[in-house]
């Protein structure tokens, strides 16, 4: 039984509690969060002890800890865990800095202990089906990637001031999808982008709606949309046409129900949101990570995913600023 300590109890967190709460072999011990009261609600919740991060990490009977706080601590966080020999689950993005980033990986390094970080869109059943069927060569040769990823509403300007910006934030997600599903990094990355859904976000300083396109070595391409508004739902689809046919991973909906009468055919919406329609993937992901640590196993996705995603973040980030594509 893997003991675990999970460290901050905001949106994702409680996500995450449910996951390894619901794990035959893991057992949430002990939950920390900046706010006192959150981590007493959750811990009440899930039979776990409230208690400060530090006294976690120092916890030689805690075996894994999963970092769900804001993405400003990741790194110092990485470091700390990994430094006391815990095995880490982290969340996305690695940091909001891909330098500090970088730094917290040659750190982790030394100390020779694996991270996973938390791109869970790996571990979507639909997502994961239409990769599996790309390495069967059922589409032939990959050539064209397409993923639609729009939220359905913008989250409060308080979240996108400390949140790195869409590319880092949200489209990381993407970005690491585009790697999962090419098996490969690309060579250079153009990006648009604008804020037209909450004028409060562009006075940030950041955008609500882009497209960026990657080009491979070979000649591949992808392309990669994300609003921050979709009237309809939580709108989340891949499309990937190859040289002998094409994959596509369609929304996951309310119901099934297709209702057709004289006035015309219609459907349930995309179910709302990431704690809708990831629930699945997000307690695969910590399947995958319990499996990984209790047979000495290799992560499915590592600190270096996480670098990759976040220099291709920073790469949009300067091409949107120059016009221009960023060579990577
Ligand atoms: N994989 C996904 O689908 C997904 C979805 C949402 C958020 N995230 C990521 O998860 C992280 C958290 O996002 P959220 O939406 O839950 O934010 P949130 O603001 O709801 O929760 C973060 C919590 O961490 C706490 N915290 C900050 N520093 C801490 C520390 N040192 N020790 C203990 N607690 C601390 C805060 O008080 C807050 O309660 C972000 O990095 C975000 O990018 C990932």
């Amino acid at each position: 039984m893997l003991k675990v300590g999970l460290l901050g109890a905001g949106r994702i967190g409680a996500v995450h509690a449910k996951a390894i709460s619901r794990h035959p072999q893991s057992q949430l011990v002990a939950v920390s969060d900046y706010y006192d009261d959150a981590a007493r609600k959750l811990a009440l919740e899930f039979g776990a002890e409230a208690r400060s991060t530090d006294a976690i990490i120092a916890d030689t009977s805690v075996d894994a800890v999963l970092i769900a706080t804001s993405t400003d601590t990741h790194s110092d966080l990485i470091e700390a865990a990994t430094a006391a020999g815990k095995a880490v689950l982290c969340e996305k993005p690695v940091d909001l800095s891909l330098e500090r980033a970088k730094a917290c990986q040659a750190k982790v390094a030394e100390t020779g202990k694996p991270v996973m970080i938390g791109f869970n869109r790996r571990f979507d059943p639909n997502f994961n089906a239409l990769k599996q069927a790309v390495l069967a060569g059922e589409i032939g040769k990959p050539e064209l990637l397409s993923i639609t990823s729009f939220d359905p509403a913008p989250p409060p300007v308080s979240y996108v001031k400390v949140s790195g910006g869409l590319f880092r934030d949200m489209m990381i997600h993407d970005f690491d999808m585009a790697n999962f599903i090419m098996d490969d990094l690309p060579v250079s990355i153009s990006a648009i982008g604008s804020s037209i859904v909450d004028p409060e976000i562009g006075a940030a300083g950041d955008i609500d709606t882009a497209a960026v396109t990657l080009t491979y070595a070979d000649g591949r391409i992808a392309v990669i949309k994300n609003s921050r508004r979709a009237a309809y739902g939580y709108d989340q689809r891949v499309e990937l046409l190859g040289s002998e046919g094409l994959l596509q991973a369609q929304n996951m909906l309310e119901n099934t129900v297709v209702k057709s009468t004289v006035d015309g055919v219609t459907g349930a919406k995309p179910t709302y949101f990431f704690l809708e329609r990831y629930m699945p993937a997000y307690e695969a992901e910590w399947s995958a990570f319990v499996d990984a640590v209790t047979t000495n196993a290799p992560f499915p996705v590592t600190l270096d995913d996480g670098v990759s995603a976040l220099a291709m973040a920073e790469a949009a980030a300067r091409s949107l600023e120059t016009g221009q594509p960023t060579k990577l």
